[in-house]
């Protein structure tokens, strides 16, 4: 069913995947996959549960792949078909966005300006309505879909911008945008201002935006007018902020586990965290049979 409110979702996926390399140097870290499905089909996954209508991937020239693993490929499902596999062809049919009911837009980002230019470069593209903001290295498993729980906590939290929250350990406040929290209610948190990793000693708080924003539309005047910020970026954390007045800002503490796939640990890290919730790989990591004693087959 059609989100009423949230109609659109921006996946910024420009990013080079420096923390993976050299597996990102030809393969979108977006396309790696956790066991058997790529970390873009989670957060296509994700946002189809949400009942988002458009999806706008603001991409690099460089990863063509990811157009051709989420456009349709009709010759494979044909000859997949003709070999007796039409269960694959099928998986393949779902997987394709243009054949579903979802608009698929690319947008090219060129240089490496930040999330906050990413997101405005969607700008024209976007339905009406505040838009989502989907990063798909930040994958969260075994929950009730972060998106879904956000835009139904939506319109009842007060505020146009409502950013996933997570508490993370002091010593890590410097690799994330923090809130600066003025109260709770429920799994709403509710700030007045959102920091782009600060470090430790100076974080207002150990509460982490993670890669789930719904944003007022506001957000790309703030954009427009943002210059660059920490690293020199154009900080979508510095956007949301300059909205605290007028629009307001909360973070929402979603059910799910995020896992942080755009690095090492946490790719192998969600591997395993699906590995362990599947039976039938129960003898290559469970108790049964510890890994030592395990003999591939072939
Ligand atoms: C981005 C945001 C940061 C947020 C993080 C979540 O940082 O700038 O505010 O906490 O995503 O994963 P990045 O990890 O892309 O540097």
């Amino acid at each position: 069913m059609k989100n009423q409110i949230v109609r659109t979702a921006i996946f910024p996926v420009a990013g080079l995947g420096t923390r993976l390399l050299p597996a990102t140097k030809a393969t979108p870290k977006e396309l790696l996959p956790v066991i058997d499905k790529p970390l873009i089909q989670f957060a296509i996954d994700e946002v189809r549960a949400a009942g988002i209508e458009r999806v706008i991937f603001v991409t690099h020239a460089s990863k063509t792949a990811l157009s051709r693993y989420l456009m349709d490929d009709a010759r494979l499902r044909e000859r997949l078909i003709r070999q007796g596999k039409p269960g694959l062809a099928e998986v393949l049919r779902d997987t394709a966005l243009d054949l579903h009911d979802t608009d698929v837009i690319f947008v090219t980002q060129h240089d490496p300006d930040g999330l906050g230019d990413a997101v405005l470069r969607a700008r024209d593209y976007v339905l009406d309505g505040p838009v989502a903001v989907v990063l798909p290295d930040d994958l969260i498993l075994d929950g009730a879909g972060c998106l879904s729980e956000m835009t139904a906590a939506y319109p009842g939290c007060g505020c146009g911008h409502l950013v996933a929250t997570m508490q993370v350990p002091k010593a890590q406040t410097d690799k994330y945008g923090i809130l600066s929290v003025t109260r709770q209610d429920g799994r709403i948190v509710y700030a007045r201002s959102v920091v782009e990793k600060p470090d430790p000693e100076k974080a207002p708080s150990q509460m982490a935006a993670v890669g789930r924003y719904i944003l007022d539309p506001a957000i790309f005047d703030a954009l427009a007018r943002q210059g660059p910020g920490k690293d020199g970026e154009v900080q979508l954390t510095d956007a949301i902020t300059s909205g605290a007045p007028t629009v307001g800002i909360a973070g929402f503490r979603f059910s799910g586990r995020r896992f942080d796939c755009g690095s090492k640990r946490g790719l192998l890290a969600a591997t395993l965290f699906r590995a362990r919730a599947d039976p039938a790989y129960a003898d290559i990591i469970g108790e049964a049979a510890p890994v030592t004693n395990f003999i591939p087959v072939g």
